[in-house]
């Protein structure tokens, strides 16, 4: 009883308890990264991303996959893909009390369509997007400048908004042509939907949906040859009917009448309007610690138990190594197309792969 190691094993026990017992109230939100087109979870560049946001705010990460990753990237239609997540993320136990989306291009409007059509699935808080099609893009962008592409671009062009395209080439989704909006408007499956566009089909719970988010982080590159537009990552676009002049967000239609929200969301100052050098999704490790990581970060890593918190999610922390700088197209996807698409292609256009 006046054992003095027994009472001492007692306080620490209890010392213990409270200690541990105090974690669950600071609890951390999990983020999930999707990623872009031609892109796969198993990337070395969108491994690494992953890695480092979780690493840098100490919260969990997971890239979802979609299908078989970079095939389905492409030949998937957007609403498709999307329901995936959807399905995924319901199941996924960690995510159930809320969760940040981190998207990389295509994968902004797969996240968007999470926070706007997914019926009964967890809450989203944050959603930080890294060159978003947000508004639409007037260029097939991924091909470059060979005779093959210029054949492509121009089929896709006369192409875009026919049944069949729509359903198996997934940016056709968000092709927008300022020259052809009539063929927009009525043809294109996932874009319109997504931006509450159709005057007869605007449905309110989307806008309610993604005017609940907390946080909306939209990252535009200052070089982005890719977006054409670039600041449609910010939902800037053309005017109806031309390619120029850019209109800056609050100007365009969406913005103004306020068909999904962005309005709601920049009047309460969240909407964060960013701007970064480099092209298309070459981020910075700066510009990820400064504008990324601040809102994947637990709240309670900064209070008094953030000691014990911090240390508990160090050790299972993946650590990942530090090395060059972060560029998640450094696997290159954005820039050559896989053999597969230009077979693709190939067939439709009836010319052989060695063009
Ligand atoms: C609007 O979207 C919600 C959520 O997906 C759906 O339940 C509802 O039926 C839709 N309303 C209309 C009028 O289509
Ligand atoms: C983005 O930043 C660059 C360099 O600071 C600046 O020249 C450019 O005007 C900015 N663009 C916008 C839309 O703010």
């Amino acid at each position: 009883m006046s054992d003095p190691s027994s009472s001492q094993s007692i306080v620490s026990i209890i010392f213990t308890i409270i200690a541990f017992s105090s974690i669950p109230l600071s609890f951390s939100l999990p983020f999930i990264v999707l990623h872009g087109i031609g892109d796969q979870c198993s990337n070395r560049g969108v491994k690494h991303f992953t890695q480092e946001l979780s690493q840098w705010s100490k919260s969990k990460g997971y890239c979802i996959e979609i299908g078989d990753g970079a095939w389905d990237s492409w030949f998937m239609n957007l609403q498709e893909q999307t329901d995936i997540v959807c399905n995924k993320v319901k199941k996924m136990e960690e995510l159930q009390q809320g969760y940040n989306i981190v998207g990389l291009s295509q994968g902004n409007l797969i996240g968007r369509g999470v926070v706007e059509f997914c019926d009964g699935g967890p809450p989203v808080k944050n959603f930080i997007s890294l060159g978003g099609p947000h508004a639409g893009t007037a260029s097939v962008p991924l091909c470059g400048s060979g005779i093959f592409c210029i054949i492509a671009d121009n089929l896709i062009k006369l192409e875009i908004y026919s049944d069949y395209i729509q359903a198996h080439l997934a940016p056709s989704g968000y092709l927008k042509l300022p020259n052809n909006i009539a063929g927009y408007l009525h043809k294109c499956r996932f874009l319109p939907k997504l931006n509450n566009e159709l005057p007869d089909e605007r449905n309110n719970t989307y806008k309610e949906r993604f005017s609940s988010l907390q946080n909306l982080v939209l990252i535009m590159f200052e070089h982005d040859t890719v977006l054409i537009p670039k600041e449609t990552a910010w939902f800037g676009y053309y005017p109806d009917g031309a390619f120029n002049p850019v209109l800056p967000p609050q100007q365009t239609k969406l913005y103004s009448e306020d068909w999904i929200g962005l309005k709601t969301l920049d009047d309460a100052g969240r909407v964060k309007y960013i701007n970064v050098s480099g092209n298309h999704l070459g981020i910075s490790k700066d510009d990820m610690k400064k504008h990324v990581v601040p809102y994947l970060e637990d709240d309670a890593s900064k209070s008094k138990n953030g000691r014990m918190e911090e240390a508990i999610v160090h050790a299972r922390t993946v650590k990942s190594q530090n090395e060059g700088s972060v560029d998640v197209t450094s696997d290159g996807p954005y820039y050559r197309w896989p053999t597969p698409i230009k077979s693709f292609f190939g067939e439709l256009l009836g010319i052989t792969k060695d063009e």
